[in-house]
């Protein structure tokens, strides 16, 4: 695509709302001031706003913040603004005239169309960019990126799906989840493949159980409306925890190729337990921060879960019998995304029982701690057998992680389709999650916990770990 007789437009479609202001134009204005971007790459905002191209490039200027003015000039030279409905399909065929006419003879058009919508909003639009010809192919690449969530359920996504299937091929089609941008959940395929220490002790015959956190200290800070629709397992557990766990869990991929990494995810996906609601209530525990109900946009009496923790089982060779504990939660006491690995007691208590109490952990921290600790028993110096857990500790230095829209959206104009998700693992996921779905707002169970602002969520949520066995942060270890 960067050859000079090729030009790429990105279209953002929904370009008035929050996610073009906090990460897209960011994203865009660094890749293009890194000089990553190909050379005839331009930007045009579409939504119903009445903004002129002056404005639009304003509203992404509070997003970008305070940079050098040649910079912002380079970028604002090439954004621009059309006002229009994305579900218009005749409005679609005048954005797209518009951007063909760009094009100098012989020229390739090529596009991507970044759906920044209200999920409510993709099928009329991707019916809309179909009817208005703005997906056809015949005069240079047509790519469409899919923000999250993709569905509310295994069967909208299914719909989804086969709506999405009948406009477009699967190579054209860019499922984004920002956390498989995030260069230390991209680190997870590094540490396991390119290191031969870990594969050999990764599995039901060294590990106990595997816990993955995502907790932030934030509320829902303004997004009580879109948050109350869909709760804490529909916002961050069925996408970015479920890939977080397809990470840790697949088996190593026969290459790099964007397939060979999807097969191996989908594969896993579709080896979790399939449990009904009933037995769902029995391995979720969830929770509500006080005072989510005066949030604006939250409906009164809201049951929506803003805390979530749920325990699944992985039935393959490798993982038969390994817990595996997603949680999440908003208004915590921290802001932290960790995956916790604890590995088997040693089978012989030749130290005291101190030494069965510290079995070694593997902490691998995506944010914002960044790095990897590993914690190992050693002896305290001195006479006799005292113990003590240490750990070995790798950080990422600071500022060199850039943030994921940048990596994914570069990805998406090139093509490359790695770190987004494929039809079949979305399905796989929402497969996993409907029970729980099902058990929390079809059946009202298990019990909504309560739990106060700046605390570590319902206590209840460690008994789901069982065993005695207790939450593991990189800062407990
Ligand atoms: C988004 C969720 O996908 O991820 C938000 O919709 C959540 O509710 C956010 O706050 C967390 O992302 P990050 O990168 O800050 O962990």
């Amino acid at each position: 695509m960067a050859d000079r007789n090729s030009r790429v437009t990105v279209v953002i479609l929904g370009a008035s709302g929050d996610l073009t202001q906090r990460k897209l134009g960011p994203a865009f204005f660094n890749l293009l001031d890194s000089g990553a971007l190909p050379d005839l790459c331009s930007f045009i905002g579409v939504a119903r706003s009445d903004y002129s191209d002056d404005r639009f490039r304003n509203y992404l200027r509070k997003g970008v913040g305070e940079v050098k003015n040649s910079s912002w000039e380079a970028f604002a030279a090439r954004v621009s603004y059309f006002r229009g409905s994305s579900t218009d399909a005749t409005a679609m065929k005048i954005m797209d005239a518009q951007i063909s006419a760009r094009c100098s003879e012989g020229q390739a058009d090529n596009r991507v169309y970044h759906l920044a919508l209200k999920p409510s909003l993709y099928r009329d639009t991707l019916t809309a960019l179909a009817e208005s010809g703005s997906l056809d192919e015949s005069s240079g690449t047509r790519r469409v990126v899919i923000e999250k969530p993709f569905g509310t359920d295994y069967k909208s996504a299914r719909e989804l799906n086969s709506l999405v299937h009948s406009l477009l091929s699967e190579d054209q089609v860019f499922r984004i989840d920002h956390y498989l941008g995030k260069d230390t959940v991209q680190n997870i395929l590094v540490f396991r493949f390119a290191n031969t220490i870990f594969e050999p002790v990764w599995n039901r015959n060294y590990i106990d159980h595997v816990q993955i956190s995502a907790l932030e200290d934030l509320g829902v800070e303004g997004r009580g409306a879109f948050y109350d629709g869909a709760g804490v397992l529909r916002d961050m557990v069925q996408s970015h925890l479920m890939h977080l766990m397809a990470l840790v869990a697949m088996e190593p991929p026969v290459s790099s190729a964007a397939d060979a990494l999807r097969n191996e995810k989908s594969k896993v996906l579709s080896a979790v337990r399939q449990i009904d609601s009933k037995s769902a209530i029995d391995n979720s525990v969830r929770g509500q921060y006080e005072g989510y109900l005066d949030e604006p946009g939250v409906e009164a009496g809201s049951p929506t879960a803003t805390f979530g923790a749920i325990r699944l089982f992985i039935d393959n060779w490798r993982w038969q019998g390994v817990p595996f504990i997603l949680r999440s939660g908003k208004a915590l006491n921290r802001k932290t995304t960790e995956i916790a690995i604890e590995f088997q007691r040693p089978p012989q208590s030749l130290f005291g029982v101190t030494s069965d109490l510290m079995p070694n952990r593997l902490n691998i921290s995506i944010q914002p701690d960044e790095g990897v600790h590993i914690r190992f028993v050693n002896k305290t110096p001195g006479s006799g057998n005292r113990l003590a857990a240490e750990s070995l500790n790798f950080h990422f230095p600071s500022g060199v992680i850039r943030d994921a829209y940048e990596r994914l959206l570069l990805d998406a104009i090139e093509g490359d389709a790695t770190h987004f998700n494929r039809d079949d693992e979305i399905e796989f996921s929402w497969k996993i999650i409907d029970p729980f779905i099902e058990s929390w707002i079809e059946r009202n169970q298990p019990a909504l916990h309560k739990y106060e602002v700046g605390s570590s969520g319902p206590p209840a949520a460690e008994k789901l770990l069982g065993n005695g066995r207790t939450w593991m942060l990189t800062d407990d270890i």
